[in-house]
């Protein structure tokens, strides 16, 4: 089958910008954007909608089995069974939850799938955690994003902010922290060479320089 365009993979710690990175990038070279936290945000929402936690892996197994997860790319949405779920992923009552379902190795599994499945073919710019190493460890570019915790921070709050969402910049900066602990001892069963991996500072660059930071790149490399 005939390849769309190279495969971009986004690693990044919580509040670099990944995801509105990976969604402009993918709009400006016409790709597909693939946010797999997402997806694990997902599972998290139809989980605790249903009563399932984390430790319940015969219902979990149910679940994976008869809910179904579509990522609509060209308009940035996340359904759930045709629901759109976009908003309630973001609260931070599921995105603490979310940690706890990424840990469980047949979520992983089961999600991984799905995501090479819809990346096979690739024009496609995939983030997450695990998308260079695990995902996608072909992928014709793998770009991780840092930034310092504190301007972590302020990012995450001001989105928070912005959409009504009531907590303080302590308990962003809190949760983040926690987060990054989780997200560091998670096993996601493989790691890549350092090597392969183009690191961007992103602490004192704007979102639009980022964006056209990996748009070069992925023009280098024959986008
Ligand atoms: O990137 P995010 O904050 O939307 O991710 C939500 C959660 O899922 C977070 O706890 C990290 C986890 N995750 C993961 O384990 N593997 C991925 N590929 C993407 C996210």
């Amino acid at each position: 089958m005939k390849r769309r365009g190279l495969v971009i993979a986004i690693d990044g710690t919580i509040g670099t910008g990944k995801t509105t990175t990976a969604r402009q990038v993918a709009e400006r070279l016409g790709y597909r954007h693939l946010d797999t936290g997402a997806m694990y945000r997902a599972v998290a929402l139809a989980a605790t909608r249903r009563g399932v936690g984390p430790e319940d892996e015969d219902a979990l197994e149910a679940l994976l089995a008869t809910a179904t997860i579509d990522l609509d790319s060209g308009r940035g949405r996340v359904l759930l069974d045709g629901q759109d779920i976009s908003e309630a992923i973001r609260r931070p009552d599921i995105t603490r939850r979310a940690g706890a379902y990424a840990n469980v190795p047949l979520v992983r599994h089961s999600l991984v799938t799905q995501q090479q499945r819809l990346g096979q073919l690739g024009g496609v710019v995939a983030e997450g955690r695990d998308i260079a190493a695990v995902v996608f460890p072909d992928a014709e570019l793998k770009i991780a994003l840092v930034a310092d915790l504190d301007e972590r921070a302020r990012r995450r709050h001001r989105e928070l902010t912005d959409k009504g969402v009531c907590i303080t910049l302590e308990q962003v900066r809190s949760d983040i922290q926690t987060r990054d602990r989780e997200d560091a001892v998670r096993d996601y069963g493989g790691t890549s060479a350092a090597n392969e991996i183009v690191e961007i500072d992103t602490t004192d660059m704007t979102l639009a320089d980022q964006v056209d930071c990996v748009v070069a790149l992925a023009r280098q490399r024959g986008a």
